[in-house]
């Protein structure tokens, strides 16, 4: 398998957006955005979405889903060339969002203020983000869910560096149980990824599936200060590209019918 990515710069998106078949696009979205950007993107979500952002008790995490969920439908709707409020989603056994019959895959993670939304052309792929903090049961929480070498790999780590080799495997294993949709219905001993300081994001080991090391490949995000993040990709060959989505609010929601991707991917526009 090829190396791994790594992205850390987030670029303003190119007017032509276009998605290769051997690229993983990233944006990055800060998740507290002016007022008038926050109603434009609610206005785009559908009724059941709607209805989810109104079970929110806090303002501040159902403003948050809002701009998640409605920048996630501008993003689509510019690869797709469809008014973000037209995308349609459906929903794996598990949750995972889709866009059937549609080759464009995504998958997105939040925390705090920041998600992460990454896509790519019939890869299937899952991302996670965390705010590293300080958890005072980091250990506990590695002896009781985290596989046995894993929990290896944790321990031989120096204590000072062992909160960010926790955050650094979290990220890694829950982007993966998110690529391949299961979440945590798949046991997380189940399989190993790497944790240890300077190693590449990698999976080692799944039980019962020894093809599946070859099968997926990691990259590592930076998603900014205090945050840590990776996004698992089905096959290898591919090269990260890193977006802002502040860079598609500055010109602009919503449809642009120039963008090209939708050709590239073997997608139809409406
Ligand atoms: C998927 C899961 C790991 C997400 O973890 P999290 O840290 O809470 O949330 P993240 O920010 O990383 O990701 C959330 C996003 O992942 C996506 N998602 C949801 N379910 C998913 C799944 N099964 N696989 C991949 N992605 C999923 C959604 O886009 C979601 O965004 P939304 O909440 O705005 O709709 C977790 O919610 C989970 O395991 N859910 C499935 C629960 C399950 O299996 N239940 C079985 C009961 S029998």
């Amino acid at each position: 398998m090829t190396p791994t990515s790594h992205a850390q710069n987030w670029h303003d998106p190119p007017r032509g957006l276009v998605l290769a078949r051997d690229e993983v696009h990233v944006w990055r979205i800060a998740l507290d955005p002016p007022g008038h950007i926050v109603e434009r993107l609610a206005s785009f979500l559908s009724a059941d979405e709607q209805a989810r952002a109104a079970r929110f008790l806090a303002l501040i995490h159902r403003t948050r889903f809002q701009v998640a969920r409605g920048t996630l439908r501008a993003i689509l709707g510019r690869y797709l060339g469809r008014e973000p409020g037209r995308i349609e989603f459906a929903y794996g056994e598990h949750g995972k969002p889709f866009l059937p019959g549609i080759d464009l895959r995504f998958n997105m993670a939040h925390s705090k203020d920041v998600a992460l939304l990454g896509v790519s052309d019939g890869r299937e792929l899952g991302i996670d983000i965390e705010a590293v903090r300080p958890l005072e049961d980091a250990e506990r929480i590695v002896a009781r869910f985290f596989s046995a070498r894993e929990q290896a790999d944790f321990f031989r780590v120096i204590p000072a560096e062992r909160q960010e080799a926790f955050f650094r495997g979290w990220v890694r294993k829950e982007a993966y149980i998110k690529a391949i949709g299961m979440g945590l219905a798949l046991p997380l001993a189940d399989f190993d990824v790497t944790l240890a300081p300077g190693e590449p994001p990698r999976l080692l080991h799944v039980a019962n599936q020894p093809d599946a090391p070859a099968r997926w490949t990691f990259g590592e995000l930076d998603p900014g200060a205090g945050f840590q993040g990776a996004i698992a990709v089905e096959g290898g060959g591919w090269r990260l590209c890193g977006f802002a989505a502040r860079g598609l609010w500055n010109e602009g929601l919503g449809h642009r019918t120039e963008v090209s991707a939708s050709r590239r991917t073997g997608v139809s526009p409406e």
